[in-house]
């Protein structure tokens, strides 16, 4: 199978099967509203040839689920009219564009909401990603929090559907608050919400619910990861049969799309391709979106062939060079991905 056929699944019909993988910029307004360059900048992601485009995460409420600094949002009408620009744009240039809607949890840098929550009281090990402080000590999140917090959700995902987004997903990965209530070694709740692995996967479950009943039959992704930013050695106490029993009830619930992250998609330790592998077999008919790694259009193919994916995605190779795809295509050369990149403007001219 080659990663520049086209893929038609349900509803998604893409023109091939690599998409651009969620990157944070941290370019919004104080008002969470995207950046004026935004459409441009996703824009030139759909120009280059991406089959599908993964927005960075956008924050869902306002009173504790930012994670960065200058993150955009849609927790506001306010923010329709400029993602929708954004979507026009994407769709100018023969692409589909899904929203990535998050909360930040306990990974939030600190100070920077009303509210600190998590799944349980404590702090993140190590510092943050975008300042490098050390986490803040943060919160267990009570029910009723819980009831407003999956409520922003499924408001940011209404959102998105008037905005003309092709899709949502939900970031359940890497430590924040999905993922934080997902895992054993960060969730340490006695109540409904914790405890054995129904009970760990309730929360993301009841999101995933209201997400898909507020957009209908538009498309609803999960974005899972076995690594967290404050853990790389994250294993699920259950093993492959826990991450299947994931899969199948994030395919029950709803989930179109699973999107598996991992470090090294073609590598077997500790969780690449049997990740991907694992989850194929427990929700065989899912799109399967694998990432992690991969630099080449050989990559990508040899990703296919391996895992089962149906697509994969690239977040690094796409940030240095936003017609990645041309560029492999034509044999051009391709802008070496350097750590700190995110940091620059929008709209940088790829060297
Ligand atoms: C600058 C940067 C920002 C990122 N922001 C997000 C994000 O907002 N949401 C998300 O799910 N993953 C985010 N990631 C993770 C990527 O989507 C991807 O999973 C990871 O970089 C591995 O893919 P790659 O090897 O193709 O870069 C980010 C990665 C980078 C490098």
């Amino acid at each position: 199978m080659s990663a520049l056929q086209p893929l038609r699944h349900g509803r998604i019909a893409l023109r091939n099967r690599i998409a651009v993988a969620a990157m944070s910029r941290m370019q919004g307004g104080e008002d969470g509203a995207p950046s004026p360059d935004a459409a441009a900048y996703y824009a030139r992601y759909a120009q280059g040839g991406a089959g599908l485009v993964l927005t960075e995460a956008l924050f869902t409420d306002e009173a504790g689920a930012r994670a960065y600094h200058r993150q955009p949002g849609l927790s506001r009408d306010e923010h329709v009219a400029p993602w929708r620009a954004v979507t026009q744009a994407v769709h100018g240039h023969g692409a589909l564009v899904f929203a990535q809607l998050q909360h930040g949890g306990r990974l939030a840098e600190p100070g920077l909401n009303r509210l600190h929550l998590a799944a349980s009281d404590g702090a993140a090990a190590g510092t943050t990603w975008q300042t490098g402080r050390p986490n803040a000590p943060a919160r267990a999140a009570t029910t009723a929090e819980l009831d407003e917090i999956a409520e922003g959700f499924a408001q940011a995902a209404r959102r998105a559907c008037e905005a003309g987004f092709d899709g949502v997903e939900l970031h359940g990965a890497r430590g924040y608050l999905l993922d934080d209530f997902l895992s054993a070694s960060t969730n340490r709740r006695q109540d409904d919400w914790g405890g054995d692995l129904a009970r760990r996967l309730a929360f993301p479950l009841r999101v995933l619910r209201a997400v898909r009943a507020a957009v209908g039959s538009l498309p609803v992704g999960y974005n899972l990861s076995l690594y967290k930013m404050d853990d790389a050695a994250y294993q699920p106490p259950g093993g492959a049969d826990e991450v299947a029993a994931i899969a199948r009830a994030l395919a029950g619930a709803g989930a179109d799309v699973l999107h598996v992250t991992t470090r090294r998609l073609l590598r077997d330790e500790p969780w690449g391709e049997p990740l991907a592998a694992t989850v194929r077999r427990a929700a065989p008919g899912v799109l399967l979106l694998g990432n992690g790694g991969l630099k080449s259009l050989a990559d990508c193919d040899e990703a296919l062939a391996r895992t089962g994916c149906d697509a994969v995605s690239l977040a690094r190779p796409f940030l240095a060079n936003p017609d990645w795809l041309a560029r492999c295509r034509q044999g051009e050369p391709l802008r070496a991905y350097a750590p700190g990149m995110e940091r620059e403007p929008l709209l940088a001219p790829p060297a």
